[in-house]
């Protein structure tokens, strides 16, 4: 009786003594100002409510006015440092591995896969990243690549009609779709198999950017459906792939990432299923959505689509003087302007808004703590849109990015470079975007012949691009073309 009663004070004393210790460890921490919101819930609603796809939206704007550009939230059920601040984000993406670490919701593991490049740290997100980088290599894209995004370019603006309208996002989409099924495993556009892993992958999209509710008839339901066709459907390519390769029937030259990962890695059957869906997701949809803010763009901005065009035309004009019919990795280089279009389109839309990571360690930042275990939102989207880094950030407009020297005049930007600084839409530290070259030599061979080929207008004013805040035009961006003349 005795025994047990000190049993329960002693109990009790060493409850009370925790209880201080993490009570007074709370109050010396120096968390960033912030409201937690509701229980659960926390602010999570607001976070994720639409907004127009220029802005940094309503919730980010009180919050950073009420707050600061670095605020405590309660989001995706779990306490969550927001940070709008570019200095804070470079570190944070820098640092990965070591006090941050990249932390996607359990949904998108549940979708994509447990070993797909998002979600995957440590050695196996090293050894997954070393095989993109190869495959995406720089030898590749001049050797491989350019010729294939041009001929997918072509493929796609030469099945427009004239006078037509229709949805610029579902051509920008096909364009990506189409390139990435071809170099990751050698399907061929319009072929019944591409046509139906593209059918089923538009249901799988819908359930990545929908609330993981799994019950009969949600999107997240359907999509994890899907999920298992499309790897079905990898996993039978696969079985005739190591069939050729043991028969020494494959083709060497002109290898498919399939190809490269079945004889260059030690990933499992499960692994390399889920590395080829993460590809063909990451390759895909940002890369679309990249070009049609591109067309949505322009047609606000006549002057530079002018400059585009001259541009394009003496390339054009000088290639069929010299009688070259495929661009090359020169042409490719002399397109300046339209390298400042890629890069101001990236800036003002915006593809990929956030990240996701959260603190592997107490860390301490400008004075305020940023607790072990807490998630973390590096918002790079936020930096571009600051009237301090980028003068009239609501301008859109490619000459900010011309050098000094190009244009004569003093830089529009006060800290003195548009530069990898503070510009980062591909993210950065050792997780930055594997595909960023690749994305921008579509973004640019698709330019060159768009603007070759074809006036574009956009018929519908209430066609906008929206954050979902992934990037979308829910309501397709119709536009009608008309050829042109001749080059
Ligand atoms: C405009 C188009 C694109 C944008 C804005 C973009 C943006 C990004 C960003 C911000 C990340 C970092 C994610 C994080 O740190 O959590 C990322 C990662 C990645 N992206 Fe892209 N991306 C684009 C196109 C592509 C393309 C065409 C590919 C080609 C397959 C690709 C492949 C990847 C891969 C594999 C990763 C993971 C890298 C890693 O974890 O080490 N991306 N992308
Ligand atoms: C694959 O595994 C073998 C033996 O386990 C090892 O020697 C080789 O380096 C590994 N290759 C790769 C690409 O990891
Ligand atoms: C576009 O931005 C990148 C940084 O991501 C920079 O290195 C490059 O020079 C910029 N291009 C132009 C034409 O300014």
């Amino acid at each position: 009786m005795t025994a047990s009663l000190v049993l329960c004070s002693l109990t009790f004393i060493l409850a009370l003594i925790i209880f201080i210790f993490i009570k007074r460890k709370q109050t010396k921490l120096n968390l960033p100002p912030g409201n937690m919101g509701w229980p659960f819930l926390g602010e999570t609603i607001g976070y994720l409510r639409p907004y127009s796809v220029t802005t940094l939206g309503e919730f980010m704007e009180t919050h950073i006015a009420r707050y600061g550009r670095i605020y405590k939230s309660h989001l995706f059920g779990e306490p969550t440092i927001v940070s709008a601040d570019a200095g804070l984000n470079r570190f944070i993406l820098q640092n990965e591995g070591k006090l941050f670490e990249c932390s996607y919701p359990k949904s998108i593991g549940g979708i994509l896969g447990k070993w797909s490049m998002l979600v995957v740290v440590g050695d196996m997100h090293r050894d997954m990243r070393m095989i993109s980088i190869n495959f995406l290599s720089h030898a590749r894209l001049r050797s491989q690549l350019l010729r294939e995004v041009e001929k997918h370019a072509l493929l796609v603006l030469n099945s427009w009609e004239e006078d037509s309208t229709f949805s610029a996002q579902d051509e920008a989409k096909k364009f990506t779709f189409n390139l990435m099924a071809e170099h990751i495993m050698s399907l061929d556009p319009g072929e019944l198999e591409t046509e139906k892993l593209k059918k089923e992958y538009v249901t799988f999209m819908k359930g990545v950017i929908s609330p993981p509710l799994n019950f009969p008839g949600t999107p997240y339901r359907k999509a994890l459906k899907s999920r298992s066709t499309i790897l079905k459907f990898i996993e039978g390519k696969m079985e005739e792939r190591v069939q050729l390769i043991q028969e020494g029937k494959d083709s060497t030259e002109e290898e498919d990432l399939l190809n490269w990962v079945l004889k260059h890695s030690n990933l499992s059957t499960e692994q390399i299923l889920d590395l080829i869906l993460s590809l063909l997701f990451a390759g895909h949809e940002t890369s679309s959505v990249a070009i049609a803010l591109a067309i949505y763009f322009l047609p606000g901005c006549p002057r530079a689509i002018q400059q585009l065009r001259e541009e394009h035309l003496a390339i054009a004009r000088e290639k069929k003087k010299s009688g070259e019919t495929e661009l090359t990795w020169e042409d490719y280089k002399k397109m300046e302007f339209t390298h400042c279009v890629v890069n101001e389109t990236l800036r003002y839309g915006n593809v990929v808004r956030f990240l996701h990571r959260k603190a592997i360690k107490d860390v301490r930042y400008k004075g305020y703590d940023i607790p072990c275990g807490w998630k973390v939102l590096p918002v790079i989207s936020a930096a571009h849109l600051d009237p301090l880094l980028f003068d009239q950030p609501q301008h859109f407009d490619p000459w900010r990015w011309q050098s000094d020297a190009n244009r004569g005049s003093i830089s529009s930007c006060p800290s003195g470079s548009t530069g990898s600084n503070t510009f980062m839409p591909f993210g950065g530290g050792p997780r930055l975007c594997t595909g960023s070259e690749l994305a921008k030599l579509e973004m640019v061979v698709f330019i060159h012949h768009l603007v070759l080929n074809y006036q574009w207008e956009l018929i519908d004013e209430t066609d906008q691009a929206f954050a979902y805040p992934y990037v979308d035009f829910p309501r397709g961006l119709s536009i009608r073309v008309q050829r042109h003349l001749s080059v």
